[in-house]
Parts: structure tokens; C-alpha cells; sequence
């Protein structure tokens, strides 16, 4: 299938460029590249210094690479930057139509990947990844191998360690949790519970406890304090929880700021409350404080994200709630920060979770 359409775009490129010949120098030899932005369809383009291939290689480019179409043409021959280097190549080997891949995103599904430089076991790592790290798939595969753009750059992956719906168990710490994700089963207790450092009786995962006494050891060298208000929750305890919510609110507003049991993130042991005091308990306000400042700018360091920001209600299905974090490891979170995802679901590319 894809080696039908690049021959065919390569076919398409021919004809134009056939009709071109005759024309004059400056018109553009490739449909549509006006746009400027070209795409290469040769596994592994070697582009020229002159229009020539008698001429030196000066740049090489895999399959997928994209380039910026210079508007100059000789023959059959056309002028890309790329890389940072002006080259020629024949135009065959490019193609104007956006590549779907653009717009697939994929997740590495295991733990420090090795991605390569070519389909092969032996050629150049490139890159290693970390567990739930997101790239793109450029759509070209070779023999269980699979084409991907990671931080910028073309490499080959193992396609059995990657998927497009990614998918945690209830025992990772990359789990899901909302109202479409409950946990399996529903009463699940995790089974490495610790307590909490300054706290007698809250706990969290092994992991999320040593995250949170480092970030506030960290925040309090920053003169910011903090403690853990509420940690892991069981089902019983979630149940009747929510009960009194409903009791006092009612079902629907209920629903906007407390888990139904058995779809807490709390009842995972990787997520926790956070007040600094005073009035802001639980409150909003507590975004506007230094501490919940504090943790919006630093958390990801530790691992933890705010799972319910502000003006997301629409995919978390909760209200804005600044002092809930969820650990999710610094890989994660720091990757959801610096690529914008405000969500875990929107990192995860899951669906929206507003109800039940
Ligand atoms: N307050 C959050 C949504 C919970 O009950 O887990
Ligand atoms: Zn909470």
C-alpha cells in the first residue's frame, strides 16, 4: 500500500516534471509546492551539491524527512533546504502531498527502547525512550520494524514496543483513572502502601511516597510548605466519601468534585491532597497560593502533575482542583509539560472522560 502511493507520487512527479522541461526555469516543477514544504519518499535520499549526481553528496535525508522546497529547478532536478543545507536531488524523490503520519501519534510501551537509525538491530541507536514516551509515526515500515519522529528526529523502532492506543494496568504507575477508566477490579488495593513521611496514618505507593517527601524537601528549601491532607483512599472508605457528597450536594454536583469508588485515582496509593493551611483548604484559592504556585511550576521534577486544572472539566469530568496531584514519574510529567498536554488523558491520547 504505501509502496504503491509512493510510486505513484513518484510517477505523478515525473509527469509534472516532463511537462516542466520544456517550461521555463523558475515555474515549479512540483504540484502544489508553492506551499513550500516538501516531503522525501526515497528510504535514503542523498541529495547534491549541484544538480548532478556526478556532484558531491552534501546531505542525506531518510524516507520522511521533510524539507523546504528552495523554488529553483534544472531538469529534472530541484533545490531543497534541509538540515540547515541547500541540495538538489531529482524531484522524483519528493512529494508535495502531506503524509498522514503527521497527525498518528504512538507511545513506547516499555521501559528505555533503543531507537535505531535503520531497521536493523545493529545500526545506531539514536535515541533511548522512556516508558509512555509519545512520538509520530511516519506511516513506513520494514519487516516488523517502524518508521517514528522522536524529539525532532527519524528513527526505527521495534514495532511490538509501540502502540497507538496506549494502555496501563491498574498496577502501573502510568495508569489511567477516570470515569470512563475505573480501576480493575473496581476494590483493587495496591500492594505497596507506605506512609507518608510526616504522617501517621496517610499512604501512598513506594514511589509516590519517596517522590513527595523529596518535593517537599525541595519546596520547603524554597522557603514553600505543604503537607499531604488526604493519600490513599480504599474503595469503603471512597464510597462513603462520595455518599456525603451526594448527601449534601447532590448527584450532580457530587459527581463534579468527588470519584465514585472504584474511580478515585486516590484508591490507586499514587495520588494526594495537598494544603498549606488556612482558608484555602481544598478550595480553589489554593492555586493562587505560594504552595500550590509552587507545585504547578516544580511538580513535574518530582513526578506529579495536576491532574484537574483549570478550564478542563470537559475531559476530566472534574472541577479545578489545584491541590490534587497524581505521580505519574518525572519522564511523564516533565514530557506533559514541555509538549503543552494540559490532561493526562490528552497526553495519552484517550478520549474525553466528562461522565460516567
Ligand atoms: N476529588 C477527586 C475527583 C476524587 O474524589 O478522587
Ligand atoms: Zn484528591
Amino acid at each position: 500500500m504505501a509502496r504503491t502511493m509512493r510510486a505513484t507520487a513518484a510517477v505523478v512527479a515525473a509527469l509534472i516534471l516532463t511537462a516542466f522541461a520544456a517550461g521555463p526555469a523558475s515555474a515549479d516543477p512540483l504540484p502544489g509546492s508553492g506551499t513550500r514544504t516538501v516531503w522525501v519518499v526515497a528510504a535514503d535520499l542523498r541529495l547534491h551539491a549541484r544538480p548532478s549526481s556526478d556532484s558531491p553528496v552534501t546531505v542525506r535525508a531518510l524516507e520522511g524527512s521533510s524539507a523546504a522546497y528552495a523554488g529553483e529547478a534544472r531538469g529534472s532536478w530541484v533545490r531543497v533546504r534541509i538540515g540547515g543545507t541547500d541540495a538538489w536531488t531529482p524531484a522524483r524523490f519528493l512529494t508535495t502531498v502531506k503524509p498522514a503520519w503527521q497527525a498518528r501519534p504512538v507511545w513506547v510501551m516499555r521501559e528505555r527502547v533503543r531507537l535505531r537509525s535503520r531497521p536493523t538491530n545493529t545500526s545506531p541507536v539514536v535515541a533511548t525512550t522512556f516508558r509512555a514516551e509519545r512520538g509520530r509515526l511516519t506511516g513506513i515500515s520494514r519487516g516488523g520494524w517502524a518508521q517514528v519522529k522522536y524529539r525532532g528526529r527519524f528513527a526505527w523502532v521495534r514495532a511490538s514496543a509501540i502502540s497507538t492506543a496506549p494502555r496501563f494496568p491498574t498496577t502501573s504507575t502510568l495508569v489511567l483513572v477516570n470515569k470512563r477508566n475505573p480501576l480493575d477490579p473496581r476494590d483493587h488495593v495496591p500492594s505497596n502502601l507506605v506512609t507518608v513521611a510526616g504522617s501517621s496514618s496517610l499512604r501512598l505507593r513506594g514511589a509516590a511516597a519517596a517522590a513527595m517527601a523529596r518535593m517537599r524537601s525541595a519546596a520547603a528549601a524554597d522557603g514553600v510548605s505543604f503537607t499531604v491532607i488526604s493519600a490513599y483512599r480504599s474503595y469503603a472508605t471512597q464510597r462513603s466519601l462520595y455518599a456525603r457528597y451526594v448527601a449534601n450536594l447532590g448527584q450532580a454536583a457530587a459527581d463534579r468534585v468527588s470519584a465514585r469508588a472504584g474511580y478515585s485515582e486516590h484508591q490507586t496509593g499514587l495520588t494526594a491532597d495537598l494544603s498549606s493551611g488556612g482558608g484555602c483548604r481544598l478550595g480553589a484559592c489554593f492555586g493562587d497560593t505560594a504552595a500550590g504556585r509552587w507545585v504547578r511550576a516544580n511538580g513535574h521534577r518530582f513526578g506529579f502533575i495536576v491532574r484537574y486544572p483549570d478550564g478542563y472539566s470537559s475531559i476530566t469530568g472534574y472541577s479545578y482542583e489545584p491541590w490534587h496531584v497524581r505521580y505519574v514519574g518525572p519522564d511523564v510529567a516533565t514530557a506533559m509539560r514541555d509538549g503543552g498536554h494540559a490532561t493526562y488523558e490528552q497526553y495519552l491520547g484517550r478520549p474525553a472522560a466528562p461522565t460516567y
